[in-house]
């Protein structure tokens, strides 16, 4: 597996890719290549961000609603919640782009979202207003507490997307001590690609490989109130009838 770390990928109003978006397309389809785009947020504006929603998320309820347009920002706990096909344990915020913005999510999620247009040949317009052709577009904080936050190994559809891209919103080291991201190659190898990422950095793969969160600092005392534990944001564009139950197709498996 070859990580491919790109060092300087921000600019202003685009991220620049160091190859033409298909032939990163190819590497990620080959599963020989992770891209990992360094420092492309400035840390502290994603902190500040972190922050806000955080108080945002401790001085609202939670919720569940039915995911369809015109649905409601909300976040919500999953503690191995029975119905879920992938364990986990995570406070998660939703959100979705007929919404008006909560706070200031949009000015990291638009770049990567037109990064993954761009990457897999999708029509810029597609998903603008939030659904297309069955699919909707929706936006996800997922917050891994210290004292065991974790999500289960899987496998991400790959038929439309291509490839997952994260937003790294924290830090090992400094946010928490133990466990993150990994992602097990072709050959069977698990790769702990938390080492490799910071706060800011993006990195980008091919979510046909299994890979999963491991549990973050696993002694520590669990308290869903507290800020620190592992942070990062990304966007799906997702089968609406996944949403509604139908897990036939185009959803995330466990494996
Ligand atoms: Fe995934």
């Amino acid at each position: 597996m070859i990580i491919e770390k790109i060092e300087s990928a921000s600019s202003l109003s685009k991220i620049l890719l160091p190859e033409e978006p298909k032939r990163v397309l190819e590497k990620l389809t080959e599963k020989k290549s992770i891209f990992i785009l360094k420092s492309l947020f400035p840390k502290e504006e994603l902190l500040k961000f972190r922050r806000s929603l955080h108080q945002w998320g401790q001085s609202t309820d939670q919720n569940n609603p039915e995911v369809k347009f015109g649905a409601a920002n909300f976040h919500r706990y999953d503690d191995d919640p029975p119905k879920a096909a992938i364990k986990r344990r995570m406070h998660m915020y939703n959100f979705f782009p007929w919404n008006d913005p909560l706070l200031e999510e949009r000015k990291f999620l638009q770049p990567i979202i037109q990064l993954q247009k761009e990457i897999t040949g999708l029509n810029p317009d597609f998903c603008s207003t939030g659904v297309s052709d069955g699919y909707v577009c929706a936006s996800r904080v997922s917050h891994y507490p210290r004292g065991g936050g974790y999500y289960g190994r899987h496998v991400d559809p790959v038929e439309l997307e291509k490839c997952s891209i994260i937003i790294m919103m924290s830090t090992r080291g400094k946010d928490f001590q133990t466990g993150g991201l990994y992602i097990d190659s072709l050959t069977g190898e698990r790769i702990d690609i938390e080492g490799e990422l910071e706060c800011g950095d993006v990195i980008v793969f091919n979510q046909a490989m299994a890979h999963g969160v491991a549990p973050i600092d696993p002694d520590a005392t669990l308290d869903w109130s507290a800020e620190s534990g592992r942070w990062m944001m990304f966007t799906t564009f997702s089968a609406l009838s996944t949403y509604q139950g139908n897990f036939s197709s185009g959803a995330a498996k466990p494996i």
